[in-house]
């Protein structure tokens, strides 16, 4: 099958569009979710911030078993369930502040209405076919059981009541023929999983194993909160179908013209027909690489669509060196530690502490020691005391221009810019904060407080106070991806209109003498935990 070309009409440019993993609606959002929304915000900010058009999309994942047997055992249906959950994940995204352009929920008919028109053609084009499925079938959870689900003495868990053997007629896409086309693609396309030790992973997983085809439907007597089968009323899709679907769908529904000619007529009613896909990059948990590196592409090629460019795979959060659960009462919440620290502090640690790849350890320790470290006597020390020095001994107004911190602030901008282009953010907020350091060693050798009480040095303190205000500019444009409400209050504070999210406003010089500041107000400020 033809891989669709964007051909795209004159005038239209594709956006740069990065998507997150589509969290399950029914979980309590914690902090790998949260990480996960915030390296994606940062990503989106920072092309935003380098000129590009973005879009960025993330949601909720909301049908399958759990949620149905969720939802009835609150006595509510799943519909009404959902929308009152859906309503927490979205009041989360505001928590985190995140910039994303749209959210989508899977109950959406915009989103439906794609997948019908996915499983259509593919069922249309022979890439599915019905087979019956015999094994061994737990009633009481509702799901069936696989040989790995058996304890040592060949038993199942008696948490799964009495096991049956089952035989069950499914849908089946087929997987197995696009087995080393998937493995070629892989090869040559180096960026495609990102970091590589996981494009190590996929594709040693590809060359030892051999492809399953993947049931798609359930059938509607033991599942019924899932999208109808076109094809066959009897089954709803599963939901792994359903979800990996919503980075396709939310383009298709806004006049995407790729999507739009491998799957016709889907679009909205008024569509902006905006330029998606592909995807650049698909922010995901290294859980569900499978999901998305196998199952995913091949979806797309049997679709006719091309591929995403990238699938960035970050690890898992521990929380003091344990896996987080309700039954050890040792998960992070986010919400709670943005109540009190701030949203900042929060998108400060878990950007700062672990690089996109590995997994992380969350210690309350370390996120104290860093708030008050870096980001209160480091950042928000620098930025007061500039401000309060330049109120002090020049009234406020900013003196004339000197260049003296210029080659440091210029060398951080060129580094910050080529790291943003390759998402390494940890990398980039390492620089950042050598700058700061960098302001905070300047006040301590220069001395502002000394040179204030000699008229005869009062163009030696000019210049040191131009470029403390000028590093501290400059500072809020390079962190507004990372900390937009930050950077937007150093701004603030310097008197400055507007945001600070274009990075070609980091070069030297644009503070203007003569402009008058406004009111330096603590940025972080200390807390010093009993
Ligand atoms: N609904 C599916 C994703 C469908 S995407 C088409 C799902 N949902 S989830 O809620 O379980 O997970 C959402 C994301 O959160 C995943 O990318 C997952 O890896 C991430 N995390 C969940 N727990 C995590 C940590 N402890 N640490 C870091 N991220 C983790 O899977």
């Amino acid at each position: 099958m033809p891989i669709a070309c964007a051909t795209l009409p004159a005038g239209m440019s594709k956006r740069f569009y990065i998507t997150t993993a589509i969290d399950y609606v029914n979980g309590q959002p914690h902090l790998g979710h949260a990480y996960e929304k915030v390296i994606a915000d940062t990503i989106a900010r920072a092309r935003r911030s380098l000129g590009g058009e973005v879009f960025f999309l993330t949601g909720v994942d909301e049908h399958g078993q759990k949620v149905q047997q969720a939802a009835l055992s609150e006595g509510k249906q799943p519909q009404e369930y959902c929308d009152e959950l859906a309503a927490v994940w979205q009041a989360f995204a505001r928590k985190l502040d995140l910039a994303n352009d749209d959210f989508i929920r899977t109950t959406q008919q915009r989103h439906q209405r794609i997948v019908h028109a996915l499983l259509s053609k593919l069922y249309q084009a022979g890439h599915i076919y019905k087979a019956v499925y015999k094994g061994f079938y737990s009633p009481k959870e509702e799901t069936f059981l696989t040989e790995r689900d058996r304890l040592p003495d060949g038993t199942f868990d008696p948490a799964y009541g009495e096991v049956i053997e089952l035989a069950e007629e499914n849908y089946y896409f087929r997987l197995r023929e696009h087995q080393k086309w998937l493995i070629e693609y892989i090869e040559s396309h180096a960026e495609f999983v990102m970091p590589e030790y996981r494009r190590n992973e996929v594709l040693g997983f590809l060359k030892t194993e051999t492809l399953e085809d993947l049931c798609i439907t359930r059938p509607v007597t033991r599942l019924r909160w899932g999208i109808p089968v076109p094809f066959d009323t009897n089954f709803v899709t599963y939901v792994w179908f359903d979800a990996l679907t919503n980075y396709i769908s939310i383009p298709a529904a806004l006049g995407d013209p790729t999507v739009l000619s491998a799957l016709p007529g889907v679009a909205e009613p008024g569509a902006p027909g905006l330029a998606l896909w592909p995807a650049d990059i698909h922010v995901i948990g290294k859980d569900i690489i499978k999901f998305h590196c196998v199952y995913w592409p091949i979806m797309l090629k049997a679709a006719g669509l091309p591929l995403p460019k990238q699938v960035l795979v970050h690890g898992w959060w521990q929380k003091d060196g344990q896996k987080m659960s309700k039954s050890l009462g040792n998960v992070v919440d986010p919400v709670a530690v943005i109540d009190e620290w701030g949203v900042d502090a929060f998108r400060y640690y878990v950007l700062r502490e672990l690089d996109i790849g590995p997994d992380g350890n969350w210690t309350d320790a370390s996120f104290v020691a860093r708030y008050n470290t870096e980001l209160a006597n480091g950042l928000g020390n620098l930025l007061n005391r500039s401000l309060a020095m330049l109120k002090r001994y020049r009234g406020g107004l900013v003196p004339s221009q000197s260049a003296e911190l210029a080659p440091e602030a210029e060398r951080t901008m060129t580094r910050v810019r080529a790291l943003l282009d390759q998402n390494k953010l940890q990398t980039a907020l390492i620089e950042i904060w050598a700058l700061v350091d960098r302001a905070n060693q300047y006040v301590d050798q220069t001395a502002p407080f000394k040179l204030a009480k000699d008229p005869a040095q009062a163009s030696r303190l000019d210049h040191v106070l131009y470029s403390l205000a000028e590093t501290c500019r400059i500072l809020a444009v390079l962190l507004w991806p990372f900390l937009p409400g930050t950077a937007r209050k150093i701004y603030t504070q310097l008197g400055l209109e507007g945001e600070p999210n274009k990075f070609e406003l980091a070069r030297w010089g644009g503070l203007v003498p003569g402009h008058q500041i406004g009111e330096p107000v603590p940025l972080f400020p200390r807390k010093d935990k009993a």
